[in-house]
């Protein structure tokens, strides 16, 4: 019974994963390079849409955005951020990479589950993320498609994570 148990959740871990198609990964590729050299822009959109995840960072908590967003504080925190996510999509596509890619998120996940982060807040960040990207990069039906499914899949191993289950 065990056996089974473990086999149904080793199957719903999997089917979860949907990795990217090569084309796929090269439109949301595209689309990041016209937008991951704005890093304290992309960070500033977050906080502005939502303080509460500004209220998270130790550094920020309490302080007015227009005067932070200037600081070599904010430009290194939102260049550490931006480039997790340039790393993340620089490997899709990439069959190979995919354990890669789980170590990577499974760390992500981890060190933010001990921070506290909530999955509503991690949600907003992917909706403040999303709206900055898709005004800010050639965008359509195509692109919104590979887009999702590939935050789909960061999030299924980060919330998997928060919940304390790191994605083998
Ligand atoms: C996919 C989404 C996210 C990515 C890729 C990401 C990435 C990172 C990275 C790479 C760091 C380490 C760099 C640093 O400490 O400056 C970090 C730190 C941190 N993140 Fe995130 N993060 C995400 C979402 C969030 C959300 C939603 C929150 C809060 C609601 C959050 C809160 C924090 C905090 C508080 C730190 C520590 C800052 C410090 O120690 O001063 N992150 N994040």
């Amino acid at each position: 019974m065990k056996f089974l148990i473990v086999l149904a959740l080793i199957g719903a871990a999997s089917a979860a994963i949907n990795p990217l198609s090569e084309a796929q990964a090269g439109l949301v590729q595209a689309a990041w390079g016209k937008v991951k050299t704005s890093e304290v822009d992309i960070l500033a959109a977050v906080f502005a849409a939502y303080p509460d995840i500004q209220a998270k960072f130790p550094a920020f908590v309490g302080q007015d955005l227009a005067a932070v967003r200037g600081s070599a504080a904010f430009a290194l925190h939102a260049t550490r951020i931006v480039s997790f996510i340039s790393e993340v999509v620089a490997l899709a596509g990439n069959q190979a990479a995919l354990p890669a890619v789980k170590t990577l998120v499974n760390e992500l996940g981890q060190n933010h589950k001990n921070r506290g982060i909530t999955e509503a807040q991690f949600n907003e960040f992917r909706t403040a993320l999303t709206s900055y990207v898709s005004a800010n990069a050639p965008w359509g039906d195509n692109v919104a498609a590979a887009w999702n499914q590939a935050l789909d899949n960061v999030y299924f191993i980060i919330f998997s994570n928060l919940n304390g289950n790191p994605v083998a």
